[in-house]
């Protein structure tokens, strides 16, 4: 394994424009596939805590299925300027799929 890399699973288990959740040292991340790869972001919507994983994609976004808040995929960035949510690296390799939490910066800066 490389350093900082979670192996989550294998790349057919999340369908296109579909996302998944999983749990990576405690904290809980939500991977979605989309046409153009995959991305990773925090899986708890920092509204009131919606599961972000169970969400509508679509133009790569993700829409929380509680209130509505729509979340960029690539930036964390809440398209209705409300609190984003922090991105994480996923990178595809041999049919697996691995996750690299941002760092402690990148946390912080997006609470
Ligand atoms: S909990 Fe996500 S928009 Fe309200």
């Amino acid at each position: 394994m490389s350093a900082g890399l979670h192996r989550i699973g294998r790349v057919d288990d999340v369908p296109l424009l579909e996302g998944r959740s999983v749990t990576v040292a405690g904290r809980r991340v939500a991977v979605f596939r989309t046409p153009h790869g995959f991305h990773a972001i925090d899986g708890t919507c920092p509204h009131l805590g919606g599961p972000l994983a169970d969400g509508l994609v679509a133009d790569r976004c993700v829409t929380c299925p509680l209130h509505g808040w729509r979340f960029d995929l690539r930036t964390g960035a809440e398209r209705g300027g409300h609190a984003g949510v922090t991105v994480h690296e996923v990178v595809e390799r041999d049919g697996a799929l691995w996750l690299r939490l941002a760092p402690d910066d990148a946390l912080r800066q997006a609470a």
